[in-house]
């Protein structure tokens, strides 16, 4: 077979970046791993239909995910979980509780949308995506152009939209330090 320098070009550039998607390719689409480190602001629609905002630092290499949530009109909820498989919810101040859980697994991995079903695409949010579910846990909505999480649902119906996203953000390690009345307790095995 006889080459000529362009097709030879683009034969080495497939070898060499097979990340590249080629136009007419029909291979499925998979999410994006999520990076190691991000802050998202989330706008959360519950089950109940009340509404908050949350702050999402996920952090890999710290093996913590922190959720700060804005209730609507109500409190701030700290939600600190830790890769060893303890959370710490509290609120602050004088009235300030905690409740302190051990869960079987630790935080999500990046990769943990792998082997989700592909579910084809639509727009949500007003932004063109691909959507996968996962073992009717989650339904996953990226952005396709620029691959950002927009949307996820839960089974549960809470429905989660991506407002910000800032890869490589880290939370400063003394808004994640859980107050000490948290540790006067008996933790809660889940
Ligand atoms: C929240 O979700 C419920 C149930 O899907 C829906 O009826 C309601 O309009 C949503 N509220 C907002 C503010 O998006
Ligand atoms: C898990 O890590 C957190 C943060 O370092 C710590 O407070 C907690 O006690 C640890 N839990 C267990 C079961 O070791």
């Amino acid at each position: 077979m006889k080459l000529n320098p362009l097709s030879l070009a683009s034969l080495i550039l497939l070898l060499v970046s097979p990340s590249i998607e080629w136009v007419g390719s029909t291979s499925t689409p998979t999410p994006l791993p999520w990076p190691e480190q991000f802050h998202a602001l989330l706008y959360m629609n519950l089950s109940s239909s009340r509404l908050q905002m949350s702050d999402l630092w996920y952090d890999w290499p710290r093996g913590r995910n922190v959720n700060i949530f804005q209730k609507q009109l109500g409190e701030l909820l700290y939600d600190i979980e830790w890769n060893n498989g303890t959370s710490f919810y509290y609120t602050l101040g004088a009235q300030g509780t905690c409740r302190v859980t051990e869960f079987e697994v630790g935080i999500p991995r990046p990769d943990f949308l792998d082997d989700a079903n592909y579910l084809g695409t639509t727009v949500t949010d007003g932004f063109y995506c691909n959507v996968w579910e996962k073992v009717d846990f989650i339904w996953y909505y990226e952005d396709v152009q620029t691959r950002r999480p927009v949307r996820w649902d839960f089974y549960d119906g809470i429905s989660t939209h991506v407002i910000t996203f800032e890869v490589g953000a880290v939370l400063q390690d003394s808004l994640s330090q859980a107050p000490a009345y948290c540790f006067s307790q008996e933790s809660e095995k889940l």
